[in-house]
């Protein structure tokens, strides 16, 4: 059953506009948000793009790594975001900007209907074999009354996270094709399970300064990362007004 709710002010919509806002939300803590977060940004800073990190969750693990990591060309991180000064940080940084992505907190906010309404895409981590959905169900939930209610689409997709790297690809398309039968769009690359990314966390810096003589499948790790960010690119491209800058250290 869907329950009333608050429909975003259409005023402060910058979807369509300026530089593609991405946000990553499930209400289920643990679902992966952050991690991807952090994946998505450091690939699209490594290709040149400016992202900036609007950071909302309340253990503010990346701005955590932004603080451990020093400069990192390409990311700004801004801190203790919140559903007042959400759409504040979009409209000051669009012009030092090319991409926006949003950290929201595991847990129902009133900051997850503020930054769905301004954003262009929505993606919904959801752990890949648990098919414990039901924290992005209510995310796609939001979507759905948006559409229904207000004429609001906003696009989004499903990326299957914390996939066990021994889960064959057929156990995968099983998963995938049983959310499309429900018409849930999901993306092409799963997120692996990897230790990599857990320690860019510990260590700071990304999958490209990590030692590969101490982490193990750190290869796997960065073409996993770079898939991701690729199918993510290519559905929302930066805008045309946007050309990458060189990455000296990413
Ligand atoms: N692909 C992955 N490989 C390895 N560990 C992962 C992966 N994704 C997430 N984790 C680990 O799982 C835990 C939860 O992940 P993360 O913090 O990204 O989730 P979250 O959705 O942001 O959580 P919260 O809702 O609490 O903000 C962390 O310890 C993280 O290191
Ligand atoms: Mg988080």
């Amino acid at each position: 059953m869907v329950r009333k709710r608050a429909i975003p002010a259409r005023t402060i919509s910058f979807r369509g506009l300026n530089m593609p806002v991405i946000t990553f939300a499930n209400t289920k803590g643990g679902a992966g948000k952050t991690t991807a977060v952090l994946l998505l940004a450091t690939e699209l800073a490594r290709k040149g793009y400016r992202v900036t990190i609007l950071d909302a969750d309340p253990q503010h693990w990346i701005s955590r790594w932004h603080e451990i990591s020093g400069h990192v060309p390409n990311i700004s991180v801004i801190d203790f975001v919140t559903t007042a000064s959400l759409p504040l940080h979009i409209s000051e940084n669009k012009h030092n900007t090319d991409y926006f992505i949003v950290d929201l907190p595991g847990a129902r906010n009133p900051l997850l209907a503020t930054a769905v309404g301004l954003s262009d895409h929505v993606l919904i981590p959801i752990q890949g074999c648990a098919m414990d959905a039901r924290g992005g169900a209510q995310v796609l939930e939001l979507l759905q009354y948006l559409d229904e209610k207000a004429g609001i689409k906003i696009g989004h997709s499903v990326v299957l996270t914390r996939v066990n790297s021994m889960v064959t690809t057929r156990a995968l398309q099983l998963v995938k094709s049983l959310l499309s039968e429900r018409h849930v769009p999901v993306l092409d690359t799963a997120i692996i399970e990897r230790s990599a990314f857990r320690d860019i966390f510990d260590c700071g810096g990304t999958l490209h300064t990590l030692d590969p003589a101490r982490v193990s499948n750190l290869d796997k790790a960065r073409e996993n990362a770079t898939c991701f960010a690729e199918e993510i690119m290519s559905k929302l491209p930066a805008r045309l007004t946007a050309s990458p800058r060189m990455a000296t250290a990413a």
